[in-house]
């Protein structure tokens, strides 16, 4: 059953002549996680933005459980690519908070929980620095592991890994696949990665979408039975041609707009 709907949404910033979104039709079933990829500017973070309850749709409808969104909630969990991390905190402050606000935690429990999440994050040593004294990535850490803390039903997640290295992404990957399927109470997951792999390893579905305005050239079924294992899926022949037709998909717009665009202005 679709949990999160976008019924032919537009999204036209104030100001703006071109929208940032156009006629998007998307559904994201309970329980499922999805990937959207896309070049850069086609609408992805405006798409998070919009489902996050933040900017209004300039047309069109969203909605959750058949109610449409109009204000953030405690029912969405947003990862956003900037760190959305309370800058006077400590990186435990910054996770007791979320474990206080989501209403499961208080006083030592909450304190214990923050410290747990902190490890699973690879962060325990970090937990009384500011998020001012910590590199990008492990901002991006504590950012994860704080809405990992508020355990929601749904997660926005805007390229939630892109600043972390190569191998703590791995161990985040793998955190966020036990924490969209653990204790038989399934997450949804809308994730927007710039990394065909990643998407690849992760989501039950890909979104492609065009160059923009934002709207979905192509889903694309990802039919890796779980739990994955890279090793062995990046060598499947689906795993290759799959790859391969993202990349091509992408490519192939990408340089179709170049064309209109210079073909516009006369070149
Ligand atoms: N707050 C904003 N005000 C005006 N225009 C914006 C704003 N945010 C994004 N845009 C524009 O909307 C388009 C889509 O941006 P965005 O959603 O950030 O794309 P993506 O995340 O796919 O890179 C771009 O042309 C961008 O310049
Ligand atoms: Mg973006």
């Amino acid at each position: 059953m679709a949990l999160l709907k976008l019924e032919s949404v537009s999204l036209t910033y104030p100001g703006d002549e071109r929208p940032a979104i156009d006629n998007l039709t998307l559904r994201i079933d309970q329980g499922e996680l999805l990937a959207v990829v896309g070049p850069s500017g086609c609408g992805k973070s405006s798409t998070i933005s919009l489902l996050a309850g933040l900017t209004p749709a300039t047309s069109g409808l969203l909605t959750l459980h058949d109610s449409p969104i109009l204000t953030p909630g405690p029912d969405r969990a947003v990862v956003f690519q900037d760190y959305s991390l309370f800058p006077w905190m400590t990186a435990l402050d910054n996770i007791i908070f979320a474990l206080q606000e989501s209403g499961r935690f208080t006083g030592k429990a909450a304190i214990a929980e923050a410290n747990k999440l902190l490890d699973m994050v690879g962060l325990s040593s970090y937990s009384q620095k500011y998020p001012s004294e910590l590199s990008g990535g492990m901002r991006q850490r504590v950012a994860i592991a704080r809405a990992f803390a508020l355990d929601a039903p749904v997660y926005l997640m805007d390229e939630p890994f892109g600043a972390v290295d190569a191998k703590n992404r791995v161990t985040l990957q793998d955190l966020l696949l036990k924490l969209w399927g653990g204790e038989g109470n399934k997450k949804t997951v809308f994730l927007v990665t710039h990394d065909i792999d990643e998407a690849l390893y992760l989501a039950d579905r890909i979104a492609v979408f065009t160059p923009g305005p934002g709207r979905v050239l192509k889903i694309i079924d990802v039919p890796f039975p779980r739990p994955r294992r890279r090793f062995f899926l990046v060598q499947d022949p689906r795993y290759i041609a799959l790859r391969n037709e993202i990349l091509s998909l992408l490519q192939k717009e990408i340089l179709e707009e170049l064309q209109q665009v210079e073909g516009g202005a006369g070149i």
